[in-house]
């Protein structure tokens, strides 16, 4: 399997409840390499540029608000197989639905606050780890 990368975002809600050391350790155990993080907050501009693709539909402006209500934490990670794996990980969009032992299950509380963001294509998640971070902010990792 390939070694991939994949963009990850702590959402607002995340670091509202003080989860970033819990979900960051669970990511880690999980066998994802962090190889660039940093925290920031998106303004209403910048936020609705990252979900673009869903601007058309009813609950964007609702998740364009939600994203920049307070800070967040986006991670760069590596791992096989990591798009495909850490949408496992996280679970599934709606909390209600996602698998048991997921962060999606264990900590979000709706569908609109979920927790974290995962990217859903190995493209997708080089155009969104390029929104966030320079080539000089990407480290290299020995696993
Ligand atoms: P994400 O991009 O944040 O990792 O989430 P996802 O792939 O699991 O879901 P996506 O379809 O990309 O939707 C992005 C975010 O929009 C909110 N959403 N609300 N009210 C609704 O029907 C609805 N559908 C999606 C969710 O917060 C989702 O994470
Ligand atoms: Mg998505």
């Amino acid at each position: 399997m390939a070694v991939e990368r994949t963009l990850t975002i702590l959402k607002p809600d995340c670091v509202r409840k003080n989860l970033i050391g819990e979900v960051t350790r669970r990511i880690e155990n999980a066998g994802f390499k962090i190889v660039a993080m940093k925290m920031t907050r998106l303004t209403e501009t910048t936020a609705g540029g990252f979900y673009a693709v869903h601007k058309e539909r009813p609950f964007f402006g609702e998740l364009v608000e939600f994203m920049s209500s307070g800070p967040c934490v986006p991670m760069i990670l590596e791992k096989e197989n990591a798009i495909a794996d850490f949408r496992k990980f996280i679970g599934a969009t709606n909390p209600d639905e996602a698998e048991e032992g997921t962060i999606r299950a264990d900590f979000a509380d709706s569908l609109g606050e979920n927790i974290i963001h995962g990217s859903d294509s190995v493209e997708n998640g080089r155009i969104e780890a390029s929104y966030f971070f320079s080539e000089s902010e990407v480290v290299a990792v020995k696993s």
